[in-house]
């Protein structure tokens, strides 16, 4: 029997309660590692002080990855990475609906702009923010389960093509929304080296490694347009299909308390980093699972021509 309860959260993903990072049993790692595959998302709430406990907690669900930009670990951690700040790394102030935010990142999935997506990463907030900050999930299995039979026999053999990006082409999903790079006189500038991704395929709908499970894999963020469809087909399909995922029936969306661990499977959610205030110091904390999934490929054809740019 396990030493933790599950709560269901209102709509996706669960909350683990009551659990003991510092004394969890073989079976009780395994019965954690079946509970996320369950739900997909997983929020333990105020339960990581520290980075020690952070990172025990991730290596129940992996191997973790040690990130190749020496400057975002964290001291004495290399298997954590600092997120936030208004250092180098923050990738600059944007303006959505009216409020300029540090750390804003539209909905994507964790590097779909290669041909492997990461398996997932846990966060824990370390310095929360006063005002915005929240990162929502949406559950694109349960979302694929509830596609009209229409849509999902539509896009059952499809495949976007995605780039390395920090804007969107729209605001995919949120059709009222306006989202812009900040001026200089709005905000602190990115001064990230972009590097020179190739372009990359993925289907629209995959099947997980290991619970079998149908997932849309769609990644609004580095979308550029469906391959083999007219553009303006492409959009209306692809706006359609993201609207359906960012439903709130399908969405977490959570509001921090510092020392919060949320975990999350990257083969089957999307994420939305709302950002925040660029006088504010928020810092959080992420572990990254290692092991790429195998779901793309690399584009080989003409990509301004398939974007219809
Ligand atoms: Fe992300």
């Amino acid at each position: 029997m396990s030493s933790f309860e599950v709560l269901p959260l209102d709509h996706i993903g669960a909350e683990i309660v009551g659990l003991d990072p510092h004394g969890m049993t073989e079976e009780v790692k395994r019965d954690l590692y079946a509970t996320w595959l369950d739900h997909g998302v997983l929020l333990f709430r105020e339960a990581a002080p520290d980075p020690e406990t952070h990172v025990k907690l991730a290596k129940v669900f992996g191997d973790l990855e040690i990130h190749p930009v020496k400057s975002l670990l964290v001291p004495g951690n290399d298997e954590l990475i600092f997120l936030g700040g208004h250092g180098k790394n923050s990738g600059g102030a944007r303006v959505m609906d009216g409020n300029v935010l540090i750390g804003q990142t539209y909905w994507h999935q964790d590097t779909a702009y290669t041909p492997n997506i990461c398996k997932g990463s846990m966060l824990r907030m370390v310095k929360k923010s006063e005002r915005f900050g929240n990162t929502i999930w949406s559950d694109t299995s349960k979302a694929y389960d509830a596609l009209p039979k229409a849509i999902s026999d539509r896009i059952a053999r499809l495949e976007t093509l995605q780039c390395y990006t920090d804007m969107p082409r729209r605001t995919w999903g949120m059709p009222g929304s306006a989202l812009r790079h900040a001026t200089s006189e709005e905000g602190p500038q990115s001064e990230v080296e972009v590097p020179d991704f190739p372009y990359v395929v993925h289907p629209m709908v995959t099947t997980h490694p290991e619970n079998g499970r149908n997932a849309l894999l769609l990644s609004p963020l580095g979308y550029l347009t469906i391959l083999g469809m007219p553009e303006d087909e492409a959009d209306d399909l692809f706006e359609e299909v993201v609207a359906h995922t960012l439903k709130p029936e399908f969405c977490f969306d959570h509001t921090w308390t510092e020392d919060d661990l949320v975990l999350w499977d990257n083969r089957r959610t999307l994420h939305y980093a709302e950002g925040f205030p660029v006088d504010d110091d928020r810092m959080i904390q992420r572990a990254t699972l290692a092991g790429p999934q195998p779901t793309g490929r690399e584009f080989e054809g003409d990509a301004a021509r398939s974007a219809g740019a």
